[in-house]
């Protein structure tokens, strides 16, 4: 597939894999994927696997990603991870502010960006997440909310930090459903959060921001989503779980 920016496709775990089974899923993925050099492959274990998936994947095609990160560098913050602690394990992407963390952490859009501003401070690359619920869409809210969530997730980022920063277009009422947005609803949100990006910050930086998308993403839409102009990769939840459907995905992207 010929694209007007490099696909990024990555594997959010959530709470699942023990370290057996996720150094089961790394290897059977090296395997696959080992001649693909279309696509930038991330994957994102649990943090009590990092340590033994970054070992597995030195010198591979396959990248390291965290699900989360404090905004705080070290100190008295009972069960929090920092930057530092992630760099000890190569990790390079780090997901923030996930539909999730924001439905059960609470987190809102100004803690994501001093977040956001944390991972670009140690160098890492920010995956964030923006995306409306079934309410919102039903209401008509779907570009207010998701301007709000752009504007307010990305807030004090410099031209320089948007460059290495990922967005992830995932509409809640897809995640772990069955039911994947169209390929044209997707693609219209995509492009607003283009528009966006070139009111925030200006024309270049909005045509090279990579925006991928999730929600419900598996081999057989995964084709017909990358195709779209403004969908410039994936965030797999369900079907990055195993390595037949997460090769599979990107496979069909190419
Ligand atoms: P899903 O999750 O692929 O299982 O829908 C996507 C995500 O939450 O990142």
């Amino acid at each position: 597939m010929n694209k007007e920016r490099k696909l990024i496709i990555a594997g959010n775990w959530k709470m699942n894999k023990t370290v057996a089974e996720a150094l089961d899923l790394v290897n059977g993925l090296k395997r696959e994927l080992a001649n693909v050099k279309e696509v930038d492959i991330v994957v994102c274990p649990p943090f009590t696997a990092l340590s033994e998936v970054s070992k597995e994947i030195l010198n591979t095609n396959l990248r390291l990603g965290a699900q989360n990160m404090s905004e705080q560098n070290m100190g008295a913050f009972t069960g929090e991870i920092a930057a530092g602690m992630l760099k000890e394990f190569s990790v390079r992407y780090v997901i923030l502010g996930h539909s999730e963390r924001r439905q059960y952490q609470k987190e809102t859009d100004e803690l994501i960006a001093r977040k956001a501003l944390a991972v670009h401070a140690a160098a890492l690359k920010p995956i964030v997440c923006v995306g409306e619920t079934l309410a919102e869409r039903e209401s008509g809210l779907t570009e207010k909310i998701v301007e709000q969530q752009v504007r307010g997730s990305l807030a004090g980022l410099s031209q320089e930090q948007m460059e290495e920063t990922i967005l992830a277009y995932e509409p809640v009422w897809a995640i772990g459903t069955g039911r994947n947005a169209t390929s044209p609803q997707a693609q219209e949100v995509h492009a607003f959060i283009r528009h966006t990006l070139n009111q925030m910050f200006d024309e270049t930086i909005a045509k090279r921001a990579r925006i991928q998308y999730g929600g419900s993403v598996k081999p057989s839409n995964a084709r017909d989503l990358m195709s779209q102009p403004d969908v410039d990769g994936a965030l797999v939840g369900g079907a990055s779980l195993e390595v037949r459907s997460f090769s599979d995905i990107i496979k069909n992207s190419i």
